[in-house]
């Protein structure tokens, strides 16, 4: 496809949303490097929405760590069950955060960042290999839509690919 996104400001979020995921799976598709995948896909996140930090943290060697995103300078490392991330890897789940300050344990890698969700990605195999973990400078700014669609986004990305 051209490298260029078609979405327009007056959209809803769930306009965006359903309008970026064909585009999305159209920059992903028949690319079997993953980092290559994760970059356009936080650019793509990055670009629709603005959010605040848009960006996947690996498993490597037991460890959530950074890998490609859009946004300020973010910590490295997280370990398992550590943070937002770490609990969403643990628990195999979403997460959805609506007050960072609320969550306990919550690691802030920027005082803007208000509110977060953290989706699990898995590998053809149905492992845990990634999350991605969206930040908003605006308190309880993730529901369910982004939710649906982020789990989608996150089954773009592995080669023998998983979507929900
Ligand atoms: N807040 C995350 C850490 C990563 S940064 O937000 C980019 C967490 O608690 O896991």
């Amino acid at each position: 496809m051209a490298e260029e996104l078609i979405i327009h400001e007056r959209w809803s979020r769930e306009e965006k949303y359903r309008a970026l995921l064909p585009q999305m799976e159209a920059l992903t598709e028949g690319e079997t490097d993953v980092t290559a995948n994760m970059a356009n896909v936080a650019a793509a996140l990055k670009q629709a929405f603005g959010f605040f930090w848009v960006g996947f943290y690996v498993v490597k060697e037991g460890v959530l760590t950074l890998g490609p995103f859009q946004g300020a300078v973010a910590c490295t490392r997280i370990g398992y069950g550590k943070g937002v991330c770490g609990t969403a890897w643990k628990e195999g789940r979403t997460v959805i955060v609506p007050d960072v300050e609320r969550f306990a344990g919550h690691i802030a890698c920027s005082s803007a960042s208000r509110s977060e969700i953290v989706v699990p990605i898995r590998d053809g195999e149905g492992t845990i290999v990634a999350v991605l973990d969206v930040d908003s400078d605006s308190l309880d700014d993730f529901g369910a839509v982004d939710a649906l669609y982020l789990e989608k986004a996150g089954g773009l990305l592995y080669p023998g690919r998983v979507c929900p």
